[in-house]
């Protein structure tokens, strides 16, 4: 397997990278559809990560959002975050789209990165936009002084899509000859369009994921194991710089 990803990988002249939740279980974060421990395995998301829930269960919104960013205050970006922003200095890794909100890709030092789904590292006024810290937020600051409600800037169900984010998407998504997805069960859109979008653009298509996505018998190769040990291999088996 890991000779077969060896190949698309040095023969590749543009990669785009998808990540998804499971690029951040190894760093503690859980996941949102993971058969074991999902977020979302028993709890409906509109009721905790929607504007409705924003808005009508303000302090069910809240606290969710306080513990993600407790938690992520807490994790840190694993090994295999290191190889892809390497991989970018050295060429095999062109661009990164994330469904993810940590800003783990950038801590890694990645740059070319589109954040599809917003960051949770950013707190702002939803009236007038002001900025505000998260650990204010933690400590309940959550009033701004015009009045208006402070919320993270992760992207809500029921919010548009960062349009700069996803126009970037899609021109990387054109231009990639090998589309890897790492770490995502493929099941939102528009993020679980890409993939399909650069196979139809006659890129091989990669998929590293623990469950099988329903993508999977579309991809050129797939790789059922864990994203950390996958990167790592590939850094090994194939003296790749990292
Ligand atoms: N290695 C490989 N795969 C993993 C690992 C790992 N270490 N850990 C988890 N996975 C796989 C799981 O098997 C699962 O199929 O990653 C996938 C994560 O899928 P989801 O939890 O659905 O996460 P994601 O695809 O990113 O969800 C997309 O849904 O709720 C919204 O906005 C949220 O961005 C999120 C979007």
């Amino acid at each position: 397997m890991i000779n077969v990803l060896t190949e698309l990988f040095r023969e590749a002249k543009h990669t785009v990278v998808l990540t998804g939740a499971g690029m951040s279980t190894e760093s503690g974060l859980p996941d949102f559809r993971s058969a074991i421990d999902g977020m979302w395995n028993d709890v409906d998301p509109l009721q905790f990560a929607s504007r409705d829930a924003m808005q009508f269960e303000r302090d069910l919104f809240v606290r969710f959002y306080k513990q993600r960013i407790q938690k992520l205050k807490g994790a840190r970006p694993h090994a295999g975050y290191y190889h892809l922003a390497e991989w970018e200095r050295t060429g095999e890794v062109d661009f990164i789209l994330t469904q993810n909100v940590d800003g783990f890709h950038q801590l890694a030092g990645s740059r070319n990165v589109a954040e599809m789904h917003g960051t949770l590292c950013d707190i702002y006024c939803d009236e007038c936009g002001d900025k505000a810290s998260s650990d204010g937020y933690l400590n309940d600051e959550i009033t701004c002084v015009c009045g208006g409600f402070k919320r993270p800037g992760v992207v809500l169900f029921g919010e548009p899509l960062p349009l700069s984010a996803i126009h970037q998407a899609k021109m990387e998504t054109k231009k990639a000859d090998l589309f890897i997805v790492l770490g995502s069960s493929l099941q939102v859109s528009p993020a679980n369009v890409f993939p399909m979008e650069a196979k139809r653009n006659g890129a091989k298509l990669v998929i590293v994921n623990q469950e099988a996505t329903e993508y999977d018998s579309y991809a050129d190769l797939v790789i059922n194991d864990k994203i950390g040990h996958v990167l790592d291999e590939l850094v090994q088996s194939n003296n790749y710089k990292s």
